[in-house]
């Protein structure tokens, strides 16, 4: 995007907001910015002072972040234009069958460059937006998993499904496989991950400007509208769309039990109560470490809202031993078992096998303690978003010889209370499983015994 583009759709996005044009001041720091200069040179080159321009500067990222529904900065400022430029191409979604997987919005630009940011998109067409899933390269398995969410999705219209796991379980592949299967079904399909957004209204705004563009040149209002969240909901009426929403646990707080939103993001709470209580004909696919506490409450209330905790690949893991070359088929199921059918840490331990037995799953084995590796570090990320509650309380039962019945004596440092509070969050964050005994994540419980070592 060259920037004479750049200064006139900003200059046509603020005058439609604020009935000014640019000024400028404001024309000099836009352009200076595009072109990765500091302040002071900007400042040197428009004689007047570093103070001045900061100022100036700092009113403009306030203005564009309102009407962008994103959090402007100069150093995001030439990424945020430009996706916004060429989101109101055509090329930039996709459409029908015809799903691009890696929209490369810059290589595209000449294509574009002739075109109208004002041009609105036909909002009757299907319009899906798979740019930030990831691509589906082999993919096993999975049969009963996708029949359930179909159920779910399809038959039952639920609002919300919910699919939390450990890392690497597989809720990014799967998700993207239910999406390939099922598209067609949707008007609209959106897959984002909330690491892209700051806030929760930057995300309804993305969303509503996804489901129905309708230029904020052509139609003012439009920003008064993008902010209102009751209007969120009436999109989600009038189209059907199926929202996939990454990596939510990153708006949960790590450090205390599971479910408290991190601050700035409380109003995520709201929004899936909101969701799950009131009609609409869409729904919201979120994957997550953890499962949000409003979803226990909407799903017990029958609130159209379900929720799968993900299990490993089981049998069907051997295929990716297979792809992997690995060696001693009859040791494959053992592997399989210690590892919890987990493809990512399966991966990762295919690798070590690989450089340190040529192979051999049988050498690997034969080796007398569980080898973690490279899996460590994800193991600690789970471990360091505990409570101290849940981190006394997986410390004792990794100890543990016999299996732990939850009538028993809670250890002596936990109150009754503390004790089951623990056990619920553990469960919520898929580290403990759902029996009558407390059975860790027996790749957990080795992770917590090595740290007492
Ligand atoms: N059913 C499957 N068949 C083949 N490979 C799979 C399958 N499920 C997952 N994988 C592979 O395992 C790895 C981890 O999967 P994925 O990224 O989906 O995990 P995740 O649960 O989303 O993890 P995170 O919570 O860290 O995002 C990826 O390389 C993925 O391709
Ligand atoms: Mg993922």
């Amino acid at each position: 995007m060259e920037i004479h583009e750049a200064l006139q759709w900003t200059d046509e996005l603020i005058f439609a907001k604020t009935g000014k044009h640019l000024d400028s001041l404001q024309r000099a720091i836009l352009e200076g910015v595009w072109e990765h200069k500091g302040y002071q040179d900007i400042a040197e080159e428009y004689h007047c002072s570093n103070d001045h321009v900061r100022k100036s500067a700092s009113e403009l990222w306030k203005l564009l972040s309102e009407l962008l529904g994103e959090d402007v900065k100069k150093k995001n400022l030439r990424s945020l234009v430009e996706n916004q430029f060429f989101s109101y191409s055509d090329d930039a979604v996709h459409i029908g069958n015809n799903i691009n997987l890696c929209s490369d919005l810059y290589n595209n630009s000449k294509r574009k460059k002739n075109r109208s940011p004002s041009t609105p998109k036909n909002q009757s067409e299907p319009r899906h937006d798979l740019s930030q899933a990831p691509e589906n390269l082999r993919f096993y398995d999975r049969t009963n998993e996708l029949a359930t969410l179909k159920q779910w999705i399809l038959t039952e219209q639920s609002r919300i499904v919910t699919l939390t796991g450990l890392s690497g379980i597989g809720k990014t592949a799967l998700a993207r496989q239910l999406v390939e299967e099922i598209k067609d079904n949707f008007d609209r399909i959106l897959w984002r991950s909330h690491r892209k957004f700051p806030t929760l209204n930057a995300l309804q705004s993305h969303i509503i400007e996804f489901i129905a563009p309708t230029s904020p040149i052509q139609n003012p209002s439009l920003i008064n509208y993008l902010n209102s969240r009751n209007s969120f909901l009436d999109y989600l009426r009038t189209h059907r769309c199926l929202i996939i929403l990454d990596d939510f646990q990153d708006t949960l707080t790590p450090g205390e039990l599971v479910g408290n939103y991190c601050p700035g993001y409380q109003n995520y709470g709201r929004f899936l109560e909101e969701m799950g209580r009131f009609s609409h004909q869409s729904c919201l696919l979120l994957l997550s470490w953890e499962q949000p506490l409003e979803i226990a409450t909407l799903e017990a209330e029958d609130c159209s809202c379900k929720s799968l905790q993900l299990a490993g690949l089981g049998k069907s893991a051997s295929q990716l031993l297979t792809a992997r070359k690995l060696q001693d088929k009859p040791q494959w199921s053992r592997l399989i078992e210690l590892y919890n059918g987990n493809p990512l840490w399966l991966n990762i331990i295919a690798t070590a096998i690989l450089e340190l037995f040529d192979g051999s799953v049988e050498k690997f084995l034969s080796y007398p303690l569980l080898y973690l590796g490279n899996i460590e570090p994800l193991l600690k990320q789970h471990y360091q978003r505990l409570s101290e509650s849940e981190q006394v309380l997986i410390r004792w039962l990794a100890n543990q010889e016999q299996p732990v019945e939850i009538s028993q004596n809670p250890p002596e440092f936990l109150s009754n209370s503390d004790f089951f509070k623990a056990i619920q969050s553990l469960k919520k964050r898929n580290l403990l499983h759902k029996c009558s005994t407390l059975t860790l994540d027996t790749v957990m419980q080795h992770y917590v015994r090595n740290l007492s070592l």
